[in-house]
């Protein structure tokens, strides 16, 4: 439901925007750039200014140019006031849209994903939830990410990234009676960092926030006192990436570039990278950056005589490591680029959380007020808008989507863990698994080897009880849903072959593991639980949806196969860290396998998804990189 107040007031401030003066701080066009840059940082978003900046600070003698396809007069996100939780999708000028191709095993319908189009990225749109991986996600990442010994700081395990995490992130911590009135808890000990990226808790929740939160401790869940020290199995609140004082949206074009100007740190905008170019072949430096302009299509070559980073996102990346004539040779002769170098991980491995939910009315409601609907009272809309404006700032438009959550176990949701568990060991072992891999590289032994020890990876998280398997976040209202966090199914990013230039093709491979439908079952059945919790019996809860008529397993995975949420809007891994010879794209160091001076850094590098959102794994991959890139010189 939007508001017609809220729309006229977001249109006025769109135009306010646009007729902003220029940033005094960016490039626009080829004539403000250098001839040649040190290290060249493709895409401007949450990972690559977070390299930007640090590679800057340490090397004042060095260049350090990143483009991005973006603007930076600030639109605000999907998830910023007026439009916030309960508004549309609008400021398109600041992401991307991408529709998958149809997904076969969910009816045929398409994800629906966005990615930042702007200085800061998606960070700079996103829901600002800030949770970050347990350490068996970061620990399970490393065993998979370097075959061998590698150097003692290109590693990935959770008490190696710990200090990066920390590092990330400025945490601040709520005023004593904001704490108290909402029950927040934390552990400063957790952060520390004084990075100009902000992470606080809002003042303001929704008056039937506690049902939900009450519920959750009727199933059973523990009470965890913060989340983002490594366990998550439980019940906590999640800080959001935003300012403790104004709570605006804190991201990487604010923390890592419009905060951080430097004369050796140039960034030019509306720009895209087309591809990487080596004039002496692919082992030889200095790679070319070959840039178009989008304001007038002029194209042009900049030279980075150290090294070229790319950082533009999940689906870019692989499109400029494509049009670089990096990655698969059949997709690369399909689009008629010659192959550079042969990797097949290019674009595959492709990934996202998803999930259905349930939902509920009440014949008994309590007084649970303040609720969205609220926000149709002309006072109560004026004074959450005058509130936003007010030091501290308060109201609804504090709190961007959710900051409460659970993270659970497969053993807490299903007594068969174990004989789903044992499913997945044993499609590794007959070897069928690789028939449920995209067409267009199941017949690969490299592809074959890394998924096959993906899944034993997968396995072995899923029997841990320590390891989440599902989230469930809540703000507001009748329905929640479940996030499978460690999906087994597997999609694509391919070129656009109609429009290479283009947002990518993407295949969304939902579902095509079977075994993930194992999973969203019991999760399922594990949500509707919660209707049988006193909490939700006090006041009268009838289960709406997948409703009394759907309970054998085939009504449930028909239930979800119509409802379910392709997207929670964490695509990763189409560039991953894995040996060569397990489909890997880079290695531990960060650098393309057989390029030189080539290194990807962005949410690409993942092997598999983590149990939490990416955008405090994406700056502290950032931090982590920028470590290691300046070690190298
Ligand atoms: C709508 C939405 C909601 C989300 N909600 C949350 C949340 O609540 N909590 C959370 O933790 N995570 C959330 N995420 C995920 C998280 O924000 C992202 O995973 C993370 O920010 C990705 O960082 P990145 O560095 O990989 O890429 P990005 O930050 O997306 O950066 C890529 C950049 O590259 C630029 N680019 C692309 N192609 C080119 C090119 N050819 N040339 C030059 N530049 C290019 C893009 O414009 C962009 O600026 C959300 C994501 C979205 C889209
Ligand atoms: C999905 O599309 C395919 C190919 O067009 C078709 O064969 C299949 O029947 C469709 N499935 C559903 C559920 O509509
Ligand atoms: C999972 O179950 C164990 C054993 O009953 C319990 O100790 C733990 O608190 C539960 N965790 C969650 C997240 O439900
Ligand atoms: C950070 O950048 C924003 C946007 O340009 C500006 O309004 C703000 O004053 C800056 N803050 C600091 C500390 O430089
Ligand atoms: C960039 O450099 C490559 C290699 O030298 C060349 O083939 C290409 O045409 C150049 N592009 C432009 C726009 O000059
Ligand atoms: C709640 O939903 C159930 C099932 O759809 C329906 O039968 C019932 O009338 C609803 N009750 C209220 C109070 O809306
Ligand atoms: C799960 O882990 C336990 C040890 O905690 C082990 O005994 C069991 O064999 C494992 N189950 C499967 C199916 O691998
Ligand atoms: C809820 O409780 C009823 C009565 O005890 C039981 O029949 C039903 O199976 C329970 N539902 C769920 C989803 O646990």
């Amino acid at each position: 439901m939007l508001l017609s107040g809220a729309i006229v007031g977001f249109v006025a401030s769109i135009a306010g925007f646009a007729s902003a003066a220029p940033h005094p701080a960016i490039k626009r066009q080829v004539t403000q750039l250098r001839p040649q840059y040190d290290f060249i940082v493709a895409g401007g978003g949450t990972s690559g200014l977070t390299v930007a900046n640090r590679l800057s600070e340490a090397f004042p003698q060095k260049t350090v140019l990143v483009v991005e396809y973006g603007d930076v007069e600030y639109a605000p996100g999907i998830f910023d006031p007026p439009l916030a939780t309960w508004g549309g999708v609008g400021a398109s000028a600041s992401y991307f849209v991408v529709q998958s191709l149809p997904v076969p095993d969910a009816k045929n319908a398409s994800a629906f994903v966005l990615a930042g189009k702007v200085v800061g990225g998606s960070s700079a749109i996103n829901g600002m939830f800030f949770d970050r991986p347990s350490q068996y996600d970061m620990d399970a990442w490393s065993t998979v990410a370097s075959s061998g010994l590698g150097s003692i700081h290109h590693r990935w395990d959770w008490n190696s990234m710990f200090p990066f995490f920390k590092k990330s992130v400025t945490f601040t911590a709520p005023p004593p009676a904001v704490a108290a009135q909402r029950g927040y808890t934390w552990d400063a000990s957790v952060y520390g960092g004084s990075t100009p990226i902000y992470s606080s808790f809002p003042p303001f929740l929704w008056g039937d926030h506690n049902v939900v939160r009450n519920t959750w401790t009727d199933l059973g869940i523990p009470t965890l006192q913060e989340c983002a020290g490594g366990k998550k199995d439980g019940k906590c609140w999640i800080p959001l990436s935003q300012h403790p004082v104004t709570a605006r949206r804190s991201h990487a074009g604010l923390g890592h570039y419009l905060n951080a100007t430097r004369p050796n740190y140039d960034l030019i905008v509306k720009h895209q990278v087309i591809r990487v170019v080596y004039p002496s072949g692919i082992e030889s430096r200095p790679p070319l950056v070959e840039v178009r302009s989008l304001v007038d299509n002029t194209v042009f070559n900049i030279t980075a005589t150290a090294e070229v980073i790319v950082s533009a996102g999940v689906f870019h990346t692989p499109a400029i490591l494509q049009r670089s004539g990096i990655g698969k040779a059949s997709v690369l002769g399909a689009a008629g680029i010659p192959v550079v170098l042969d990797l097949p991980g290019v674009g595959s491995n492709f990934q996202d959380h998803s999930g259905s939910g349930i939902s509920w009315n009440y014949s008994a409601p309590g007084n649970f007020t303040p609720l969205p609907s609220s926000m149709s009272n002309p006072a109560f809309l004026a004074d959450a808008t005058a509130g936003f404006d007010e030091i501290p700032a308060r109201g609804p438009y504090t709190l961007a989507g959710s900051n409460s959550a659970i993270f659970v176990p497969l053993a807490n949701i299903t007594a068969d863990y174990q004989t789903i568990v044992s499913r997945i060991k044993s499609i590794i072992d007959d070897g069928s698994a690789a028939s449920y891999l995209p067409a267009d590289y199941r017949s690969d032994s490299t592809m074959i080897a890394g998924y096959m020890q993906q899944l034993a990876t997968i396995a072995k998280l899923l029997n841990d009880s320590r390891v989440p398997s599902l989230e469930s976040t809540f703000a507001t209202g009748t329905s929640v849903r479940a996030v499978n966090l460690h999906p087994m199914s597997r999609g694509t990013v391919r070129l656009n072959l109609a429009d290479p230039l283009g947002v990518p093709t993407v295949s969304y491979g939902t579902g095509s593991n079977p075994i993930d439908f194992d999973v969203y079952l019991a999760h399922s059945r594990y949500l509707r639980r919660m209707l049988n919790t006193t909490t939700l019996q006090s006041f009268g809860a009838v289960e709406v949806n997948p409703g009394a008529s759907v309970q054998t397993d085939a009504a449930l995975i028909d239930y979800i196969q119509r409802t379910m949420t392709l997207s929670f809007m964490h695509p990763c891994c189409t560039a991953a860290m894995m040996p060569k010879n397990k489909g890997g794209v880079i290695g531990p160091n960060l650098k393309v396998h057989g390029a030189a001076g080539l290194r990807v850094v962005d949410m690409s590098i993942l092997p598999f998804l983590p149990s939490s959102h990416l955008s405090a794994l994406a700056y502290a991959v950032g931090e982590k990189a920028a470590d290691i890139i300046i070690r190298d010189w």
